[in-house]
C-alpha cells in the first residue's frame, strides 16, 4: 500500500554515534518517488552509517525514517526489507555455494511462497541483467562485476520500492561501470526509487537527478549535480581550504 505522496523517503535529524566518532550528525533530507539521488561525501563523511540506518541494520541515536509513510527507524533490517527497500553493498555479498538463479529465487521469497512464480521471476531478472547464460552458474565461480549484478538482482526480486546502492562500481572498469550506470537507469524506469553512494563522479553525474554531499556526519549540500559539484563547501570537503582558497 502506498500513501500516493510525492515523497517516498523521509530521514529527520538522525544520528550515529561510535564511542567518540560521531558518524552521523543530524542528517535530514528526502527522496521523490522514481527519483534517483546520488550520496557524495569524502571517506569517513558517514555515507555508509547514514545507509545502515535507513535499511535497518543499525539503530538510530536520534530522529526518524519514514518510507512512504510508515515509520521504520527501529524496525529490523526484514521488516524494512519487507516494507520496500532494498540494497547492495559497498563489497558485494551474493549466497555463494548457490547459483545465480537460487540467489534470486531467495529473494522472492521476501514478497511470494509461490515457487513456481519467483522462478519466472529469477528468470525474467536475469534476463534484465544480461545474464541469462550464466542462470546455472555457482555464485562463486562469477566475475565480481558479475557478482554485483546477481546482488542488485537479489535485491530487485525483493520487489522493494527503494533501492539502496553502496559503491555499485568499486571495482569495475570503466566499461562494466558504463554498463551498470545503464542499468541502474532501467532499474528507474521499472519504477523504483534509488539512493546510490559512489565515488565516482562520471557515474554520479550522468545517473543522478539529484545530489546530496556528507561531510563529517553533516549534510553540506543538496542540489542539482553540475552546481553542487561547484560549492565551496562540496569542493573543501574533498580537496580542502587551500585548494579553494588559491581559487583553483
Ligand atoms: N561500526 C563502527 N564502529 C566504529 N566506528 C565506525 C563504525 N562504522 C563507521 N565508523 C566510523 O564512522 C565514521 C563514518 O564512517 P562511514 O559511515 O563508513 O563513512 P563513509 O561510508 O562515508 O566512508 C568513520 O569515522 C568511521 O570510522
Ligand atoms: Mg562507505
Amino acid at each position: 500500500m502506498s500513501t500516493g505522496s510525492d515523497i517516498l523517503l523521509s530521514v529527520r535529524g538522525i544520528s550515529k554515534r561510535y564511542g567518540g566518532v560521531q558518524a552521523v550528525k543530524g542528517l535530514s533530507f528526502q527522496l521523490r518517488r522514481g527519483e534517483i539521488l546520488g550520496l557524495l561525501g569524502p571517506n569517513g563523511a558517514g555515507k555508509t552509517t547514514a545507509f545502515n540506518m535507513i535499511a535497518g541494520f543499525v539503530g538510530v541515536d536520534e530522529g526518524e525514517i519514514e518510507l512512504d509513510g510508515r515509520r521504520i527507524s527501529g524496525r529490523k533490517p526484514w521488516d524494512v526489507c519487507a516494507a520496500g527497500l532494498a540494497r547492495t553493498f559497498q563489497l558485494s555479498k551474493p549466497f555463494g555455494g548457490m547459483t545465480a538463479r537460487e540467489n534470486l529465487v531467495v529473494g522472492s521469497l521476501v514478497k511470494t511462497r509461490d515457487r513456481a512464480r519467483s522462478l519466472s521471476k529469477a528468470d525474467e531478472l536475469l534476463d534484465f541483467l544480461g545474464m541469462s547464460t550464466l542462470a546455472s552458474t555457482d555464485a562463486d565461480n562469477l566475475t565480481a562485476f558479475e557478482r554485483r549484478k546477481v546482488e542488485l538482482g537479489r535485491a530487485l526480486s525483493t520487489e522493494p520500492s527503494l533501492l539502496l546502492m553502496d559503491e555499485v562500481v568499486a571495482g569495475a572498469t570503466p566499461q562494466e561501470a558504463m554498463v551498470m550506470v545503464e542499468l541502474i537507469k532501467k532499474v528507474r524506469d521499472r519504477g523504483v526509487t534509488v539512493l546510490i553512494i559512489e565515488h565516482v563522479m562520471k557515474v554520479i553525474m550522468g545517473l543522478s537527478d539529484r545530489v546530496i554531499v556528507m561531510n563529517l556526519g553533516e549534510l553540506i549540500a543538496d542540489g542539482l549535480p553540475a552546481d553542487v559539484v561547484r560549492q565551496d563547501a562540496v569542493l573543501k570537503a574533498y580537496f580542502g581550504e587551500d585548494y579553494v582558497d588559491a581559487g583553483a
